[in-house]
């Protein structure tokens, strides 16, 4: 009997589409069927974003894990699947909206329920606690995680700052003089589909317990130690800012912290992150053992409360 996997997935510029699509094209047609079905929210977040602050504005949301009602593009699904695949994104270091969106929604919980789960994340270059949040989420609706890919841009991190803004104000993606080009690169892209294959390859053997390891084994996640500690303060840093925001009662009050924290978040990044940076160097350097578990932690497929 053929095998059958459903992908879900949201996709504001289209990345996650193509790492989607690569990663399925390598699934054996013959004997597994694929589902697609992509998710809108609704209302949808327009490509570029057409003003700065909105993009802004969605801060607290996101750190609060508000959702919003979904459009399912795909209205014939199957009752149940043998894998799913939940293909998301971080926004402000939290699932998108989108995504978050997609554990409220009932047809959704329901196929997740008691069905092997692989995540696969198109990221700028901090998802970390955007998957710990998946990973309870997933215990919550009966999931079980089976494997892990996260794809990201592999610019420097201040380098992407840049590029990604210039991405999402103005839909510019390609590389200037001075720039690298916006985004998870092509050759990053196309190799997602050797894990498609080893997800084939599990499936049909009946071996999926074995299928983290194989990915593992191919590098389908590379965690930065600086990058732990940048994301673990950055968390922080978001929630008190969020709660802030929050706070203000008055329109003008909220629109001027959230006026604040787009400065902070566009222009001072370039100040903070340098001292963050060297901060992180020096607390990497004296919990070296501690930092090598959180990322062998984190590469992997366990969950375990409060990592941030
Ligand atoms: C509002 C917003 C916030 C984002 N925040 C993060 C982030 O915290 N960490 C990160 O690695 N990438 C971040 N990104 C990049 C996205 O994760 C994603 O890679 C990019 O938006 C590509 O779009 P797509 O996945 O919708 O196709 C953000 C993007 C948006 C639009």
């Amino acid at each position: 009997m053929k095998k059958n996997v459903l992908v879900i997935w949201y996709s504001q510029t289209g990345q996650l589409t193509n790492i989607v699509q690569r990663f399925c094209s390598s699934l054996d047609a013959a004997k597994i069927q694929v589902d697609y079905c992509e998710v809108k929210p609704i209302p949808d977040f327009p490509f570029p974003w057409q003003d700065e602050m909105h993009f802004y504005s969605q801060m607290p949301a996101c750190v609060g894990l508000k959702a919003l009602p979904l459009k399912l593009l795909n209205t014939s699904l199957k009752e149940k699947y043998d894998v799913i695949i939940l293909g998301f994104q971080p926004w402000f270091l939290h699932p998108s909206i989108p995504a978050i969106s997609i554990f409220e929604n009932e047809k959704l919980r329901k196929l997740l329920n008691n069905t092997p789960v692989i995540t696969l994340i198109g990221a700028r270059n901090m998802w970390l606690n955007a998957q710990e949040i998946v990973k309870e989420k997933l215990n919550e609706c009966g999931a079980t995680l089976i494997g892990h890919i996260a794809l990201v841009d592999q610019a420097k991190n201040l380098a992407s700052v840049i590029t990604v803004q210039r991405w999402m104000f103005k839909g510019l993606k390609d590389a200037t003089f001075f720039l690298p080009r916006a985004g998870i690169s092509e050759e990053d892209i196309a190799r997602v589909a050797v894990f498609g294959e080893l997800l084939s390859t599990n499936l049909l053997n009946n071996t999926l317990p074995q299928l983290q390891e194989a990915f593992e084994d191919g590098n389908s996640v590379n965690v930065k130690s600086n990058l732990v500690i940048l994301e673990r303060t950055g968390v922080k840093n978001f929630r008190k800012f969020a709660a802030y925001i929050d706070k203000a009662t008055d329109t003008t009050i909220r629109l001027q912290r959230l006026r604040l924290f787009a400065f902070i978040l566009s222009k001072g990044v370039f100040i903070l992150t340098p001292i963050s940076s060297l901060r992180s160097k020096v607390i990497g350097f004296f919990n070296q053992e501690i930092l090598k578990k959180d990322i062998k932690y984190f590469k992997g497929i366990n969950y375990q409360k409060d990592q941030f």
